[in-house]
């Protein structure tokens, strides 16, 4: 038996020859562009990682994943992709509903379901976030959404475009969380936004926990500054140049020169677990820094 047996399945080979998604080339197997990674209790089928890859799955997959809870009952995953979240939830969940709107994602979500033996409890919708959610409740709300702050008038993969303020998907999902969660229900969402010194832009999801009758607790590891010298902003920068296929140095003056009318400094990542007021005490946002005590990007 290959390797590749051992850990796919003789009839897991078959269904990615048929879809076309690996071929043999001599006497191995091939599967041009993607990679099989382990994903704390699951395995799971991404791209490799480049500026066009639509698969996604980076290190903020990774780290919604080691935060996950585990949850039983009905898991809504926003923007699920390759069906990062929704494989680690359906370990312990009764049915996840998983909302993506590439439709070109459906055959490796439907591998990755297989090959870790949950497809019975996994749904794949395609369809623009809430759009595919018909007056249901959940126990659980998770997303890793696109979310890096990138200004309307620069391209940049879909994947990663947050808009403006890197908030764009995720007010969304946050203003309909009332509706969408149990009474004992939670969310789980990571996300970047952009601030000045003092602090991150949080005023307007403050305000929606309030409205939402929502307890908030952001977790908030980084915080980065918007400069020409950052790593972030660069490789911001270089995406851009590479995606829109403009001169770096074009890419990286109107990145700072967005950040700069909209009056930001600083990006700071964070982690937000949502409940209902009800269920966790009073509507309102707390907010856990942790950028000063040496922590990264996305973990504490
Ligand atoms: C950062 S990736 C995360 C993928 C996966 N959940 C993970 O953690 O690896 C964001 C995903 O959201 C999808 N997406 C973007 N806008 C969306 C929308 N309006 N509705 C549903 N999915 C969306 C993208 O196609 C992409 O697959």
């Amino acid at each position: 038996m290959t390797e590749a047996e051992e850990i796919l399945g003789a009839d897991g080979i078959e269904t990615l020859l048929a879809l076309e998604l690996a071929k043999h080339e001599f006497d191995s197997l091939h599967l041009p562009n993607l990679r099989l990674i382990r994903h704390f209790g699951v395995m799971l089928f991404c791209q490799q990682p480049a500026i066009t890859a639509r698969f996604y799955y980076g290190n903020d997959s990774l780290a919604l994943g080691r935060l996950l809870l585990p949850v039983r009952g009905d898991v809504l995953d926003l923007c699920a992709g390759v069906g990062t979240q929704g494989l680690l939830c359906a370990l312990t969940a009764q049915r996840v509903v998983s909302v993506e709107v590439q439709a070109e994602v459906a055959k490796l979500y439907a591998i990755n379901s297989a090959l870790n033996g949950l497809e019975e409890k996994m749904e794949l919708r395609i369809g623009n976030l809430l759009e595919a959610v018909y007056d249901e409740r959940f126990d659980r709300v998770c997303c890793n959404p696109p979310l890096l702050p990138v200004p309307h008038s620069l391209p940049y993969p879909p994947v990663g475009d947050g808009g403006e303020d890197g908030l764009t998907i995720i007010r969304r999902v946050v203003s309909h969380l009332s509706t969408l969660l149990t009474p004992t229900g939670s969310c789980q969402i990571i996300g970047t936004v952009v601030g000045n010194e003092a602090e991150a832009a949080f005023q307007e999801l403050e305000d929606l926990a309030e409205d939402q009758e929502l307890s908030i607790q952001l977790i908030v590891p980084w915080r980065e500054q918007l400069e020409a010298q950052s790593p972030l902003v660069r490789s911001l920068a270089l995406t851009i140049s590479q995606y829109g296929n403009l001169p770096y140095e074009v890419a990286l003056h109107e990145l700072l020169a967005s950040y700069q009318a909209m009056q930001v400094r600083y990006l700071y990542s964070f982690l937000l677990l949502a409940h209902r007021a009800s269920a966790r005490g009073e509507a309102g946002l707390v907010l856990t820094h942790h950028y000063l005590r040496g922590s990264s990007f996305w973990s504490v």
